[in-house]
């Protein structure tokens, strides 16, 4: 027997949620980065119930292999063609194997939470009931179905919105889509169901007047925060049942101890962790997996997706793919860390930098205006600005390594795969295509030479000639020392 006694959650997801106007399933759309189906079987599967059966039909491809990912326990039933929510858990009742409570709940309510489902159970253990409702009074009832409840107060039925009288408009208690019955009652009642309403399907929600006929008890639990219980059916509803969400993330964050200066553009999805004293600049988005330790500042405008950021890094400006940032590190403004870049501790990837696929250890240096791809970097190295690795020759990719405590002059172009050595330097402006061995200074770029008084003889009358000749006249021997210095030539 499970923790909570249910012999199986059932999760409807079959229906194609016309309402989005999408070709993805509605259960696949996502908030908080995980799926609409996914915020639902997170919220029931602390509950440890023996089965959890997901009703499949429309994208039923997309929505099993989607499962296969997220929830491998869960086991499908297809429904082949969507006659509605009752017809739909009928065919799921079938696969329960072992007798007793039930749960059902609908693919499209992301914001239920594990605590509104116990009081559920609670309750309906307590109310000895065959049968119990997941209710909520909402402000704007539009679509949902309304709850029934006699002259006693006992819920008696469910009418839908669209076959609903003007009376029953009125009423502002309406079902969530989550119920808690005996699975051979129910399975019984759905037997009975009949297709005579505005859609000309069949509805779970008349179980509750079979019910009722039938004499089994009928309770009803009143969520205490109807914004968990809203469905999700449309664009609109999509993106007011993320902002939800996201409020609910953010508040979590910040009651540990996240400091998050504009709630307003901070997005965190569900699985981010955020360590304590962390602070967020407006315009961040930390997605999927990302996780960031204690005392990191990210912000303004940065997202990331995937990544790891160490203790006290600072991020500014910044656009992440599976990227780790070491404690202490220094990113940005203006850098791109793309998948299986690992900054080490107290390294610096500065402005307009893109990084892929490169270690650069600790305490380098990657300051300005460069393409690091493929590539290592020892510790306290520094690449000069506009530097770029070149690490395709329009086949394959190769690797470039840098040594420690080496300095690459600005404007250089490491051609893979090539090798600097340990405390070596490189010129300014060098094509590296050869390894320049440890200590060794690397140059590789044409000589300068000054061809004299060119402007003068070839641009004469111009503002060049004469600002050249009176910078001449001012320092009469400039001609002199100029040659001393090499490379003058005669025009
Ligand atoms: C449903 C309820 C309504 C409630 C609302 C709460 C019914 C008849 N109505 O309305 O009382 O207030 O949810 O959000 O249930 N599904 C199937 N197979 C089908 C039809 C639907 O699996 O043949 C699934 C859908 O994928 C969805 C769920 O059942 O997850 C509910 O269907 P939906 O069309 O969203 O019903 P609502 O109009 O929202
Ligand atoms: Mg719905």
């Amino acid at each position: 027997m499970s923790s909570s006694g249910l012999s199986a959650v059932v999760v409807l997801a079959a229906g194609i949620g016309s309402r989005m106007a999408s070709v993805t399933p509605k259960v696949l759309h996502q908030i908080g980065g995980r799926s609409l189906l996914g915020h639902v079987l997170a919220a029931a599967q602390p509950l440890r119930a023996d089965q959890h059966l997901v009703v499949v039909g429309a994208g039923r491809e997309l929505v099993t292999e989607h499962l296969a990912g997220i929830a491998p326990e869960a086991e499908t039933v297809v429904q082949e063609d969507q006659l509605g929510s009752g017809h739909a858990t009928a065919l799921a009742l079938e696969h329960v194997r072992a007798p007793g409570p039930v749960l059902i709940l609908n693919g499209d309510v992301p914001l239920l939470t594990t605590d509104t489902l116990a009081e559920l159970v609670a309750t309906h253990s307590s109310a000895q009931a065959a049968l119990t409702v997941l209710t909520a009074r909402v402000d704007d009832a539009h679509g949902l179905g309304r709850i029934l409840r006699d002259s006693t107060g006992a819920p008696v039925g469910i009418v839908e919105d669209r076959d609903a009288g003007p009376d029953q408009l009125g009423i502002d208690e309406v079902n969530a889509g989550a119920y808690i019955a005996d699975g051979a009652a129910l399975a019984s009642a759905l037997e009975r169901l009949r297709t005579s309403n505005a859609q000309g399907e069949q509805y779970l929600t008349d179980a509750v007047a079979l019910f009722v006929s039938d004499g089994n008890a009928v309770a009803a639990y009143m969520a205490a925060d109807a914004s968990d219980v809203l469905g999700c059916n449309d664009r609109f509803e999509l993106a007011a049942r993320g902002r939800t969400l996201n409020d609910r993330v953010l508040r979590r964050h910040m009651s540990a101890g996240v400091t998050i200066i504009d709630p307003a553009t901070t997005w965190i999805d569900v699985a981010v962790e955020v360590g304590r004293d962390v602070r967020l600049l407006p315009g961040t988005q930390l997605h999927g997996s990302t996780s960031i330790a204690e005392g990191a500042i990210l912000g303004p405008d940065t997202t990331l997706t995937d990544c790891v950021v160490g203790e006290n890094a600072v991020v500014v400006r910044t656009h992440g793919v599976e990227a780790v940032i070491g404690p202490g590190a220094s990113v940005g403004p203006y850098t791109y860390l793309r998948p299986g870049t690992r900054l080490g501790p107290t390294a610096k990837a500065g402005a307009f930098v893109e990084i892929k696929n490169a270690d650069v250890g600790k305490g380098s240096k990657i300051p300005h205006l460069s393409y690091i791809g493929d590539a290592t970097i020892g510790e306290h190295s520094n690449i000069g600005a506009a530097t770029v690795f070149v690490n395709y020759d329009g086949i394959a990719k190769h690797r470039t390594t840098i040594g420690s405590h080496a300095r690459t002059g600005a404007d250089n172009m490491f051609v893979a795969p090539v090798s600097v050595g340990d405390g070596a330097y490189t010129a300014a402006g060098s094509v590296i295509t050869e390894d320049v061995p440890p200590g060794a200074m690397g140059v590789s770029r044409a000589r300068q030479r000054n061809i004299a008084d060119w402007v003068r003889l070839q641009r004469p009358g111009t503002p060049a000639a004469e600002a050249a000749r009176a910078a001449a006249a001012q320092e009469p021997d400039s001609g002199s020392r100029m040659s001393e210095q090499g490379g003058q030539e005669q025009a």
